[in-house]
């Protein structure tokens, strides 16, 4: 029996998960996503070609794995079968779960229509629905990729949804769809993701048994956890390691080593309370240098400094084995750089990341920087104080920093014994 090892986001999302996964996933038989949806997305070169994924596992650029979207996930069918045309031949390579959720074109409408009637309070979603998505889905008025199976009882069952919700559709200013156009879309999502929806559960179960590599790849990031994140701030979805369990069927006992991939600084997209972001000529100077504009959104992100609290906190909270710290070589030439060491929560000094972030200043220690470390491959090889950096982010945190990334390109990757 195997286990599977996990990669995880530690901050908001956008970590350069993708470069790990897209690294680690050829060494597996087996990549599977378990939450989120196509508000995700990374960008893969290959030989020169670019590949957008945002739904599809990593594993697709390794020919030999297989690759599962498991029941955590809500599914668009327009993203995914866009997604698909990148590929040839994907039979018997990618796997829908049946029981994962529908994320349908009226989805986004609601998504969007509610950021605008909350104004300056708005959540900056993606706008791609994933909140509609899933909040169906909880209050069980969801419908499920197996049932595109049968596109006209689904049809029925989305226009009597319509119907119950009329009143609400209406302050919305969304149409009920008409039943035949629906018919028909639906059946076209059917013909294109028929081969492809399967009972993942038992499919993982399966490669557990038979002792398969399997790599679970995590979207978005701890901080943007349903439960766990700066809420209402947040994702939807169970961003954090525990969340793939139920987004796949398997146990806790089925984790292996969890990785969380962390940034050399912090990024967010969208609102929300971000203690350590730097409104200052260094935030803007890491936002140019690191070219922090989101992937689906094209929305550029908010630039700060490592928050070591908030990786201590979402470390624990996610179980993580060791860090794999992404874009150190975005902070060479800084002549001083700094790290969140602790809060400031109403005048007392606090080492931990209270429930609400919204009142505490950061208080940050001081480091010398560092000229040039972009590129290197080995650990001896880095400037001495951006050792004294990695150093430092480890004893605060407490975890390891096994894995450090000094350039976009796979092979600058440092990986510690
Ligand atoms: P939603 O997931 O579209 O509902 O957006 C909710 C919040 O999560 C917003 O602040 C988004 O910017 C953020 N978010 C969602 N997906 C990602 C991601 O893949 N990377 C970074 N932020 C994300």
């Amino acid at each position: 029996m195997s286990k599977a090892d996990l990669i995880v986001g530690i901050q908001w999302g956008d970590e350069g998960k993708g470069k790990m996964v897209d690294m680690l996933a050829q060494n597996y038989d087996v990549v599977c996503r378990s939450q989120g949806g196509h508000n995700a997305g990374h960008t893969i070169w290959v030989d020169g070609v670019r590949y957008a994924l945002h739904l599809i596992p990593s594993g697709v650029l390794n020919p030999k794995a297989i690759n599962i979207i498991g029941n955590g996930v809500v599914l668009c069918p327009e993203s995914i079968i866009k997604e698909m045309e990148q590929f040839e031949n994907l039979e018997g390579r990618l796997f829908i779960s049946d029981k994962a959720h529908l994320n349908l074109p009226y989805h986004a409408l609601i998504d969007q229509a509610k950021e605008r009637l909350k104004g300056d309070k708005a959540i900056g979603t993606t706008g791609k629905g994933i909140g509609p998505a899933y909040a169906e889905k909880i209050s069980r008025t969801g419908f499920r990729v197996g049932e595109l199976l049968n596109p006209s009882k689904l049809a029925n069952g989305i226009v009597d949804y319509f119907e119950q919700n009329k009143a609400i559709f209406d302050v919305l200013e969304i149409a009920t769809p008409n039943k035949e156009e629906l018919i028909e879309l639906l059946t076209s999502y059917k013909e294109k993701l028929e081969p492809f929806i399967a009972n993942t559960t038992n499919m993982i179960w399966d490669a557990i048994d038979k002792d398969k590599k399997i790599l679970l790849e995590g979207a978005q990031g701890t901080l943007l956890d349903i439960d766990h994140g700066t809420y209402p701030y947040v994702t939807s979805s169970s961003c954090v390691s525990a969340g793939a369990c139920t987004g796949l069927g398997i146990s806790p006992k089925d984790i292996g080593i969890v990785t969380g991939i962390v940034k050399a600084y912090t990024t967010r997209v969208g609102n929300g309370p971000f203690p350590s972001e730097d409104f200052t000529e260094d935030g803007q100077k890491i936002a140019d240098i690191g070219k922090e504009v989101g992937v689906t959104t094209g929305r550029g992100r908010r630039c700060g400094w490592f928050d070591a609290i908030a990786v201590k906190h979402a470390a624990r909270l996610n179980g993580c084995d060791q860090l794999s710290l992404m874009k150190l070589d975005v902070l060479d030439g800084f002549p001083k750089v700094k790290i969140c060491v602790a809060y400031d929560l109403d005048g007392k000094r606090i080492d931990y990341m209270p429930s609400d972030l919204n009142n505490v200043k950061p208080i940050y220690e001081e480091f010398d920087g560092w000229d040039n470390l972009a590129g290197a491959r080995k650990f001896e090889d880095l400037p001495e104080n951006a050792k004294k950096y990695i150093n430092k982010i480890e004893e605060l945190t407490g975890v390891k920093v096994g894995i450090i990334s000094t350039s976009p390109e796979r092979d600058d990757t440092i990986i510690r014994g």
